[in-house]
């Protein structure tokens, strides 16, 4: 039996509460943690695999303090959601890229990590054991986070003896508190997010760890988020604290180039191709500081923030401003066509949806 079908099973003998919704009040929802009602938890031995996995209750898990993960950071983490159909049945979007990139990164981080359809049946058995935390269509959508972690304990500097793959879910809306409206950015040219040869282009936890002073200095100011350079010329966008970073100009749209840095971003992936779809060019490169003076627009990407506008970034104390008051055209137009796909209301011709 595969441990799809046992999620079946599961999630039977607890129908009552994984076929109604969850009592919540849907509407505003946000981008915060609301505990949900079941957890994936799969171990595995340094030099091993991954074998079986099983649901269990949300609730807090027990850690050695010596864990590799607590004490040299040795963990890392996914994000993708499941959206509510009309009819009630649920959507992932590209699971497995989740899964390919948290293998991508496990072998950067010196971890085993769980096969593309371990992952992917994993995901699926999590979110139909908390199906009554999708939120109705249209309302939000059911954020998930797999974690890798090295779980057993370490004291001298070394990869961790044992490995936990983890899954939890929560209901989620928009992530910036600006709601749909444009996000403004603030550059950031003193602290940087990655290096060459570094952990930027996986999805690390320290990455994230990183950012934050920053980020915190910039939301102190009145900031939505942080846009990061490169740490070689301090002339290069890279990507901004928790998404991608797009600029229009004209038919052109551009996006910094995946070169070890930046996260390769699943919505960024999918971005460039509903974009070329819809008749735009889009240039991978090197994109200088300065053509956000002149651009026509300006948007991030990511799992959590979807496809955000924004309204203005400063950069050493000088602000260009996009559009009047809402989101450019052309964000609009791929974020139309990104979460129509993404909810099932136009055909998946790309096939990048998985339904449950
Ligand atoms: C996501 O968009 O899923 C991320 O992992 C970014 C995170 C900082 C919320």
């Amino acid at each position: 039996k595969s441990p799809f079908e046992n999620a079946a099973v599961l999630s039977d003998s607890y129908s009552s509460e994984a076929s109604e919704l969850a009592d919540i009040e849907w509407d505003n929802l946000g981008f915060g943690l609301l505990p949900t009602d079941y957890m994936y938890m799969m171990k595995c031995s340094q030099g091993g695999n991954f074998s079986k996995g099983e649901l269990q209750r949300f609730g807090n898990i027990e850690l050695n303090p010596s864990a590799g993960v607590l004490n040299y950071g040795q963990g890392l983490f996914e994000g993708l959601k499941a959206y509510r159909k009309e009819d009630g049945n649920i959507l992932l979007f590209r699971p497995e890229e989740n899964a390919l990139r948290m293998r991508q990164g496990a072998e950067r981080m010196c971890m085993p990590a769980p096969t593309v359809d371990q992952f992917v049946e994993a995901v699926k058995e999590t979110v139909l054991a908390n199906k009554r935390w999708v939120p109705p269509p249209g309302k939000g959508s059911l954020y998930i986070r797999p974690l890798l972690m090295g779980s057993g304990a370490v004291l001298g500097l070394a990869p961790a003896p044992e490995y936990t793959f983890l899954i939890y879910v929560s209901p989620v809306g928009n992530y910036f508190k600006e709601g749909v409206a444009p996000i403004n950015l603030i550059v950031e040219h003193e602290l940087h997010r990655a290096t060459p040869g570094g952990t930027g282009g996986v999805k690390t936890i320290g990455n994230y760890a990183a950012v934050l002073k920053a980020q915190s200095a910039a939301k102190a100011k009145g900031y939505s988020d942080v846009l990061y350079l490169d740490c070689v010329h301090k002339k290069y966008l890279e990507e901004v604290s928790s998404c991608n970073i797009f600029v229009v100009k004209g038919n052109v749209i551009s996006t910094p180039a995946i070169k070890g840095t930046i996260l390769p971003g699943i919505t960024r992936k999918s971005i460039i191709d509903v974009a070329r779809s819809q008749g735009f060019q889009v240039e991978e490169r090197f994109v200088p500081v300065d053509e956000l003076l002149d651009a026509d627009e300006v948007f991030c990407t990511g799992t959590a923030v979807v496809v955000s506008p924004v309204g203005s970034i400063t950069y050493k104390g000088k602000r260009v401003s996009y559009g009047v008051d809402g989101f450019g055209a052309v964000a609009q137009q791929l974020y139309s066509v990104l979460t129509r796909l993404q909810m099932g209301l136009i055909d998946d011709k790309m096939d990048w949806t998985v339904e449950l």
